[in-house]
């Protein structure tokens, strides 16, 4: 895409841990918990290989998408793009990435969460044609 340099998508993988903690821990909107600590995330991208993806500038990690799959839905996680970064196409190219790679694995829907204040996230998926559900409450509970 014109105007942003040589940016490349590729696969996420555990080495690029450090680097995307530290962008997620400064991205508003970005929810982390436990599950984004080193060993769940490493577990959950061996779970699900090639399925999620980084964006990377020089070398350097500038925007992430994580996506797994139970085997019959997708979910995206983890969505983020340096703000340096933003509204040249990089955060729509990594979440069509991720739903390719479900769709090549047979998974036809995909789901996702974003935190009720964020807004603009909110208006980023609505935007790339996702339907918000009116229907649906998510309950959780530690195990
Ligand atoms: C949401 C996010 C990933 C978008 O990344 P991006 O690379 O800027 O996205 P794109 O350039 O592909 O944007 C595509 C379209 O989405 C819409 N969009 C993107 N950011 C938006 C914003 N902040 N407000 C409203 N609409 C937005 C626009 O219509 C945009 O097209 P346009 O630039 O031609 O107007 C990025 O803003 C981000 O990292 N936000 C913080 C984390 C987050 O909220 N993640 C998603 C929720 S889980």
């Amino acid at each position: 895409m014109e105007g942003r340099g040589e940016i490349e998508i590729g696969s996420f993988g555990i080495e690029d841990y450090e680097a995307a903690l530290e962008l997620w821990k400064r991205t508003p909107g970005m929810g982390l918990s436990s599950a984004d600590e080193r060993g769940p995330l490493g577990a959950f991208l061996e779970r699900n290989p090639r399925l999620s993806f980084a964006a990377r500038s020089g070398g350097l990690l500038v925007g992430t998408v994580l996506c797994g799959t139970d085997g019959r839905r997708g979910f995206l996680y983890h969505l983020a793009v340096d703000p340096e970064f933003r509204r040249r196409g990089l955060g729509s190219e990594l979440a069509a990435a991720s739903l390719a790679a479900l769709k090549a694995r047979g998974i036809d829907k995909c789901h996702l969460f974003v935190l009720a204040g964020n807004g603009a996230g909110a208006a980023f998926w609505a935007k790339a044609g996702w339907t918000l559900r009116e229907d649906i409450l998510t309950f959780s509970k530690n195990t």
